[in-house]
Parts: structure tokens; sequence; C-alpha cells
């Protein structure tokens, strides 16, 4: 009943060993040869989840890793050879609500269904997007929905699913939901020692959608005997995969990585979980780089970046253009820097029409007076002089000071942050644009 997925061409000759990234040359596929088939490889439990609305790394620091396009660039490289490499996500694709994130989880399930997903445990981050939004995206992933602790006949879920060729079978649950949510939850622990005598002998993957600290708490809820052949996976939020610490003596508990880095590769037959990580030199494949245009398509042509709210100020952003008129000394300084080039940046990977990329590349962002679009207001483009030191009408009209105040480090980590400027030091950072 899975849906087949359409061809992939592969880039790597590699059959059951993963082929070492430096190695992985892009290939004529008519020229494409198998290698030699060796004793096949045990059956693989590939595992994603948490990706928190990372559907392809940002770009703004190297290396950029993850993405779907490089997943399944790494999945059809697993799977060469004729290796059997069951997929299952743990969900919390997205994690927040909003039209941006359908657009998202959209993208994502077509993505899974493309690469051949058994299963998706829905996470607390889809069911923010709704139940009626969840329903009409349901028929997008034609694989099982597991969870056993919710009911909601609209989305078709089963308590569990059987993956055939790794011999395991996945129990899939969730934590608590806000009310808002309108999702009956029955406690997972309870759910599970329920559920637990009807569940075939043999490997057993729970996988919990819920806190860590609960973790434990659905561990004990394991029978005693069924221990040794029971996984228990908890999404987590460490980047990478990699066991749950502290580690519970009797279940093996791990965590799955997050933000589309890295792919959790378990092997139930050998007790072996390792994370694969989606390396920036590993290429995409067609078909996801078709979706992620898609994506692309759709956040512009739905005007996204317009629709954001914007408060209103009582300084007004003028553009740089006006603060030239007595500092093009200091323009002229600023003007070979990247901040000039801020824009331009993501005209280049087609993102400027999306509001999660523009508002650390433009001006004024979220602000009544600031930018809105290219076109509207080409004078906010890049990260300009106001980005700094604040909207400038009373400044350039009466020759207040600028309202901004002393600019410090906070002023830069509002985009300088962790996640898209994790080597950023004021210190070190400051002297490549400094124009006092
Ligand atoms: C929170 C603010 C923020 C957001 C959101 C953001 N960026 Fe950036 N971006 C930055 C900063 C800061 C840098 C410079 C990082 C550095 O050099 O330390 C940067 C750098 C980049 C670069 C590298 C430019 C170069 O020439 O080296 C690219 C490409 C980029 N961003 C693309 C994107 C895309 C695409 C998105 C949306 C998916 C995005 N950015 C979202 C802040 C942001
Ligand atoms: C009509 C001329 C004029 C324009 C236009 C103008 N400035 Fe100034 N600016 C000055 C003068 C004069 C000073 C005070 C002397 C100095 O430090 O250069 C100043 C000082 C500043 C300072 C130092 C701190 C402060 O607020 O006093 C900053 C920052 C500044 N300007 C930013 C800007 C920005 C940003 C713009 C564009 C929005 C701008 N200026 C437009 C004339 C101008
Ligand atoms: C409005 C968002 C924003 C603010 C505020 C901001 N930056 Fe940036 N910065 C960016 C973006 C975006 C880039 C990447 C530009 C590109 O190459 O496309 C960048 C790039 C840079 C770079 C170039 C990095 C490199 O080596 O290529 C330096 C240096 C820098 N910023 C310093 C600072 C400092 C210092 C501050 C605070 C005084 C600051 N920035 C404030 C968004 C911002
Ligand atoms: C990336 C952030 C950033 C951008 C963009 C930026 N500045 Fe600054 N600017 C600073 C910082 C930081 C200082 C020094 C710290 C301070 O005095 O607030 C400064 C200092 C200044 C000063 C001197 C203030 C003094 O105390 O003497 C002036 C004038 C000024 N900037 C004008 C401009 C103009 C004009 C532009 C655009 C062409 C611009 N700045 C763009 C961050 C920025």
């Amino acid at each position: 009943m899975w849906r087949v997925a359409a061809p992939l061409v592969v880039l790597c000759v590699a059959a059951t060993t993963l082929a070492p990234v430096s190695s992985c040359k892009q290939q004529d596929p008519v020229t494409t040869r198998p290698a030699p088939s060796s004793r096949p490889a045990a059956p693989l439990v590939a595992i994603t989840g948490n990706e928190k609305g990372f559907i392809r790394p940002c770009g703004c620091s190297k290396p950029a890793l993850g993405g779907i396009h490089r997943r399944a660039h790494a999945l059809a490289e697993l799977r060469h050879g004729g290796r059997s490499v069951e997929a299952i996500s743990c969900g919390n694709l997205v994690t927040e609500g909003g039209r941006q994130q359908e657009v998202k989880l959209e993208t994502f399930l077509l993505a899974l269904a493309d690469m051949n997903y058994a299963a998706l445990v829905p996470g607390p981050g889809e069911f923010l997007l709704g139940l009626p939004v969840l329903r009409d995206m349901r028929m997008l992933a034609p694989f099982p929905w597991v969870l056993a602790n919710v009911e909601a006949t609209e989305l078709g879920l089963v308590p569990s699913v059987r993956l055939e060729s790794a011999g395991v079978t996945v129990v899939g649950l969730i934590g608590k939901l806000g009310l808002a949510t309108g999702v009956k939850v029955k406690p997972a622990a309870t759910s599970l020692a329920e559920m637990f005598p009807t569940l075939p002998k043999g490997r057993i993957l729970v996988v919990f959608n819920g806190p860590d600290e609960e973790a434990a708490g659905i561990a004990a809820a394991i029978p005693v005997d069924r221990r040794h052949e029971t996984d228990l996976l908890v999404p987590g939020h460490a980047d990478a995969p990699g066991y749950l610490e502290p580690r519970n003596p009797a279940t093996r508990i791990f965590v799955a990585g997050s933000k589309g880095r890295n792919i959790a590769l378990w092997t139930p037959s050998l007790n072996k979980y390792e994370g694969l990580r989606l390396e920036e030199s590993r290429p995409g494949t067609e078909t996801m780089d078709a979706l992620l245009d898609r994506y692309r398509t759709t956040v512009r042509e739905e005007l996204l970046a317009t629709k954001i709210g914007r408060l209103p100020s009582v300084q007004k952003y003028v553009g740089d253009q006006r603060c030239i008129e007595c500092h093009d000394d200091i323009h002229a300084k600023l003007k070979p820097t990247p901040h000039q080039r801020a824009f331009a940046t993501l005209v280049d990977t087609k993102d400027e029409a999306d509001p999660e990329c523009a508002k650390c590349h433009v001006t004024g962002w979220g602000v009544e007076s600031g930018y809105v679009d290219a076109t509207t207001t080409p004078q906010h483009r890049d990260v300009n002089c106001e980005s700094c030191h604040g909207p400038g009408s009373d400044h350039v009209e009466a020759m207040a000071k600028t309202p901004g105040g002393k600019v410090t480090t906070s002023s830069c980590q509002r985009c300088h942050d962790a996640d898209n400027s994790p080597t950023f030091d004021f210190k070190k950072y400051w002297p490549k644009i400094e124009h006092k």
C-alpha cells in the first residue's frame, strides 16, 4: 500500500557501505554501475525527526548541514544495491503554527512519501497546525501515522506498525498536548502498559514524542521481561543522534537528533545506533530540489513576507540615501562590507521572499516604516545604517540623537545569534565594519 518512490538518480557508487563524502563524485547516471554485490548488509532503520522547521539549512554559517535534499541522497545511497532501509519519522517536523509552517509540513510530507517512509509518529508540533489542516494533509503522506494514545479518527492513526524487513514493531506515543489543539491524549505510560501484552514478541521500538524528563517513566512502563528487546526513542533536543543520559540500565533510550542535520541509523540486529551527518558536500536529488523550489515559489506567491505583523514607530526609517547626504565617508567605507550584500545573498539562493530569511537580511523588519518588499521599499534592502542605529527620521530632520542609542553587542546578536552566526564575537567582527 506504500507508494513506491520515483527512481532517484544515485550519484555515488556505494553498495553496502557509506561512501566517504569526498569520494562521492558526480557521475553520469548512464555510466553508473552498481558495485559488485557482497554479503547482504543487516536491515537498517533510518530515523529522522525534530526538524523544527529546518527543511533546508539557511546557509548563514558553515558548514551548512542537513536538508531534505541531502537526506534523500543519503537514503538512496544506503538503499543502493538493495539493502533494506526502512525510514521512520518521529515528528516535530514543524514546531510552530501559521501558514508558512503549513507550507513546510506539506513539503516535508511530500518529501517523506517520495523517500518511501514507512511511518510517521506525529509530534506536538504537528498538532499546533490544528486537526483540520492535518486531516487535509493526511493523503499526501499515505504511510501509517502511528500514535497509540490519541483518538483522532480523521487522521486514521494506528497504535503500532510492523517494519517487516527489520523485524521491528514501532509503537507511537505522544506527551500532553495543549487544550487549544482539541486533541484528547491518554497518559502515554498507561497506554503503553495496556497495549504491551498485545504486541508481538520480538524487537519493539517505542517512539515517545514528549519531554525527555518523562522518558524514564515511559521506560518503567515496559514489562520487565520485554525490556531486553525494547528500545525507547525520544526526540530530544541534541543536534545529533545519541543516547539519552543518564542511560537507563534496563532500556536503551536514544534521541533522534534535530534540525534535520543527521539521519539516525539503527541496526536492530546488531544493537548499533549511530548518526550520519548530512554534510555540505553531499548533493541533493532532482526530486527534492524541485520540492524545495516549489516551497520557495509558494512562499513567494502567497506573499508571506508582506503578511507579517508590523509595529508602528514614532521614529521612521528613512533609508541610507538620507544618511549619505552627511555621512558619505562612512557610507563609502561600509559599501564593500557584507552587510551591503545581505539582500543579494538571498536573491542568489532565491530566498528573498521568505520572511524567515529576509528578517535579518534587511532593515526595519516588522516595523511600519521599514522593509516591506524589494520593490515597495528598495531602500531597506540589506543591513543598512538604521539596522544598528535605529530609525533616523528625527536625526535627519532635527539633528536629534539617533534613537538606537549606543550600539552594543546585543544589537548585533539580534541577527548574529547562535544558529545563524555561531562564530560571532564582537571583538573579531566589529573591526571588519568599524567606522568611527
Ligand atoms: C536570525 C537572523 C538570520 C536569519 C533568520 C537568516 N540569516 Fe542568513 N545570515 C545571518 C547572519 C548574521 C549572517 C552572517 C553570519 C556570519 O558570517 O557569522 C548570515 C549569512 C548568510 C549567508 C552567507 C553569506 C555569505 O556570503 O557568506 C547566507 C547564504 C544566508 N545567510 C542565507 C540565509 C537564508 C537562505 C535564510 C533563511 C532560510 C537566512 N539566511 C536567515 C542572519 C540571519
Ligand atoms: C543633515 C546631515 C545629517 C544626516 C542626513 C544624517 N546625519 Fe548623522 N550626524 C550628523 C551630524 C552633524 C552628527 C554629529 C557630528 C558627528 O558625530 O559626525 C551626526 C551624528 C551621527 C551619529 C553619532 C551619534 C549621534 O546620534 O549623534 C550617528 C550614529 C549618525 N549620525 C547616524 C546617522 C544615520 C543612521 C543617518 C541616516 C538615517 C544620519 N546620521 C543622517 C549629520 C547628519
Ligand atoms: C539586521 C541584522 C544584522 C545586524 C543587526 C547585524 N548584522 Fe552583521 N550580518 C548580518 C547578515 C545578514 C550578514 C551576512 C551578509 C551577507 O554576506 O549576505 C552579516 C555579516 C556580518 C559580517 C561579515 C562576516 C564575514 O566574515 O563574512 C560582520 C563582520 C558583521 N556582520 C558584523 C556585525 C556587527 C559587529 C554587528 C553589530 C554592531 C552586526 N553585524 C549587526 C546581519 C546583521
Ligand atoms: C552593523 C551595525 C552598524 C551599521 C550597519 C552602521 N553602524 Fe554606525 N556604528 C555602529 C557601532 C557599533 C558604532 C560604534 C559604537 C557606538 O558608538 O555606538 C557606530 C558608530 C557610528 C558613528 C560614530 C558615533 C560616535 O560615537 O562617534 C557614526 C556617525 C555612524 N556609526 C554612522 C553610521 C552610518 C552613516 C551608517 C551607514 C552608512 C552606519 N553607521 C552603519 C554600528 C553600525
